[in-house]
């Protein structure tokens, strides 16, 4: 396993993404994965009105908390998003990403989730501007580039994505050059096994998989084979 020269955790995260687990087994479905060498776990909030699905809310995520150790990752897709920011760190969330175009005000809505005690950041859909992270820098732990449209998982990686990884990376080096605090490069949406190296090449350390993870064949070693045939792919970047 990888591991960073400066906090010895992994240089490359991966997120299963429990969109494309097994909703009856979801305490057992996040034991698997992380037992399967997950970093995070990736929690996909839906309302069907921000996003046109509906999913699941701060109840499951206070039920499947104690069933791992490894930070879950809330992903809001929700409008508006405020309300129930300290009801999911109440349920045990470590981060909380949200779209801003879903907040009435950006800085607030970083601030609120920074006040519950979490890492906080902001979800750039495909065709969402960088500006958007112009003025809020060092409030983020962290920048969610969507790789899909949000909403559904096992869509197809839109590949005009790639650039906007690299801008990102080279915002976050500057920010941190400049003395700011490390913020994590996550992307989210079509991320397989034979892309994750090319998206890693672009800039990204940390990569939500649902339907390459939680799809992945009994036949093929399960969980624990998919990720360590995504940690080979990112050992040749
Ligand atoms: C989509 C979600 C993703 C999704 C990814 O709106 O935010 O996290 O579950 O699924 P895959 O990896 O199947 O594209
Ligand atoms: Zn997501």
């Amino acid at each position: 396993m990888q591991t960073g020269p400066e906090d010895g955790t992994n240089i490359y995260r991966i997120a299963p993404s429990l969109l494309s687990a097994d909703f009856a087994r979801l305490g057992a479905e996040v034991a698997a994965v992380e037992a399967a060498g997950a970093d995070l776990i990736h929690f996909d909030v839906m309302d069907n009105h921000y996003v046109p699905n509906l999913t699941i809310g701060p109840l499951v995520c206070q039920a499947v908390r104690p069933h791992v150790k490894i930070p879950i990752d809330v992903h809001l897709m929700v409008r508006p998003v405020d309300r129930l920011i300290p009801d999911f760190a109440k349920a045990g969330a470590d981060l909380i990403t949200f779209h801003p175009e879903a907040s009435e005000h950006v800085d607030r809505t970083l601030q609120l989730i920074r006040d519950q005690g979490c890492r906080a950041g902001l979800v750039l859909n495909p065709a969402t501007p960088l500006s958007v992270l112009d003025h809020v820098m060092d409030r983020l732990d962290i920048v969610l580039l969507m790789s899909v449209n949000p909403g559904f998982g096992g869509q197809q990686f839109i590949t005009a994505v790639l650039p906007k990884i690299r801008a990102v990376r080279a915002r976050i080096d500057a920010h941190r050059q400049g003395g700011g605090r490390s913020i994590l490069l996550e992307v989210d949406g079509g991320i397989k096994v034979d892309n994750v190296a090319a998206i890693a090449e672009a800039g990204a350390d940390t990569f939500v998989a649902g339907s390459a993870v939680f799809g992945s064949p009994d036949a093929d070693g399960g969980y624990r084979g998919v990720i360590s045939r995504f940690r080979s792919a990112l050992a040749s970047v």
